[in-house]
């Protein structure tokens, strides 16, 4: 006999994870959109000090790393949720907001996680292709609105494309969705954006459009990838309530909340690290641009590079990773013969513009 699993069970997806963690240092990771910077020794002393209460639980009401957040971004403690990195919070909203006869829109392909949204809780999903520039197409996503409609999932910058659109084409879109229809603004790369202008401009729609979140991270410019530490700043209360509901009390641990609190205090720490990957972004897309391939329009902290018509991604991919470079092949993303390539340091990247220039 074997166990029994329910439906949904055979109906989510596999996270296509990267291989290589047991690699050690002579791989050049560039598969995950981590940043290659470790995090700064006050962070780490600080997520130290914090284990060495790690007897108690962590604070639920996660009080210190709320107010940290809320007197960065003006917004309550009372509409900011915290998670165990913010995929834990897109996953309790789609159990908060979906369900059988329900539809989440989203356009595609965008974070490889939102299909399990709707395969975890039997809500219809509804994908939008991304225009020829790699961008959302926000007029035929809004298009795609039906009374059925209870989430609709924005990422931007768009991961895996790489690519942005500016808050004079979001809040057009803000208004022709239904205000009670949740809109959730994935802006896990927002800090390297330059499109965007700076990370407060979104929060000032929180004012106007009572659906919307923002969902953010410290996974990324932060550099806290490994102790999973995930915000979201909600226009309601409501949001942070149910998402809070379907999920363990405990969802960050006492490491991940005081590493946070200290990472928010070195503003100019990120502000010099944004310039550097972004310098390091242009000339890494340069190199691309040489070799004749086409790269999107960047504005995160990786790239998407299109194959040549004729290439077989799976032999560039592994061409790639026989060279140390290991990067994420397009067709576990969503789109075939295309590659996403992570920012790395000036020697990874330029074993990648190497290694690229000998494979394709
Ligand atoms: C667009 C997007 N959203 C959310 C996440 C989840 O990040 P985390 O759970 O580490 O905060 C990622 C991770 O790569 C991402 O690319």
């Amino acid at each position: 006999m074997t166990i029994e699993f329910a439906d949904r069970i055979g109906r989510i997806p596999s996270y296509p994870v990267a291989s290589g963690y047991d690699l050690g240092d002579g791989v050049a990771m560039l598969a995950s959109n981590e940043s290659c910077l470790a995090p700064l020794p006050e962070v780490v002393e600080a997520a130290q000090r914090a284990l060495r209460g790690a007897n108690r639980y962590p604070d639920p009401s996660y009080g210190a790393l709320r107010r940290a957040l809320s007197d960065r971004y003006g917004v309550p403690p009372g509409r900011i949720a915290l998670g165990n990195g913010s995929c834990d919070i897109l996953l309790a909203a789609g159990e908060a907001l979906l369900e059988p006869g329900a539809e989440v829109l989203y356009g595609w392909p965008a974070f490889t996680v939102y299909p399990h949204l709707a395969a975890a809780s039997g809500a219809r999903a509804v994908e939008v292709a991304l225009d020829a520039a790699e961008r959302h197409d926000l007029d035929a996503i809004a298009d795609e609105i039906t009374v059925a409609t209870r989430l609709v999932l924005i990422c931007n910058p768009n991961n895996p494309t790489s690519t942005s659109l500016g808050l004079d084409a979001i809040e057009p879109f803000l208004n022709r969705v239904p205000s009670h229809v949740c809109v959730i603004l994935d802006e896990a790369y927002v800090e390297y954006s330059l499109s965007l202008g700076d990370t407060y401009a979104s929060v000032e729609l929180l004012r106007r459009y009572p659906n919307l979140v923002l969902l953010r991270t410290f996974s990324k410019v932060y550099g806290l990838a490994g102790l999973r530490v995930g915000y979201a700043l909600c226009a309601s209360e409501d949001f942070r309530i149910a998402v809070d509901q379907v999920r363990q009390p405990f969802h960050c641990n006492v490491a991940a909340q005081a590493a946070a609190v200290e990472a928010l205090r070195h503003q100019d720490e990120v502000e010099r690290r944004v310039v550097e990957t972004i310098a390091a972004r242009l000339a890494l897309e340069q190199g691309v641009r040489e070799l004749g391939l086409w790269v999107a329009a960047s504005d995160a902290n990786f790239i998407w590079v299109r194959l040549p018509d004729g290439s077989v991604e799976g032999e560039v991919v592994d061409g790639l990773a026989t060279r140390g470079v290991l990067v994420r092949a397009g067709a576990s993303l969503g789109r075939d013969r295309a590659l996403r390539v992570t920012v790395g340091t000036p020697a990874e990247n330029a074993r990648f513009a190497a290694a690229l220039g000998e494979v394709v």
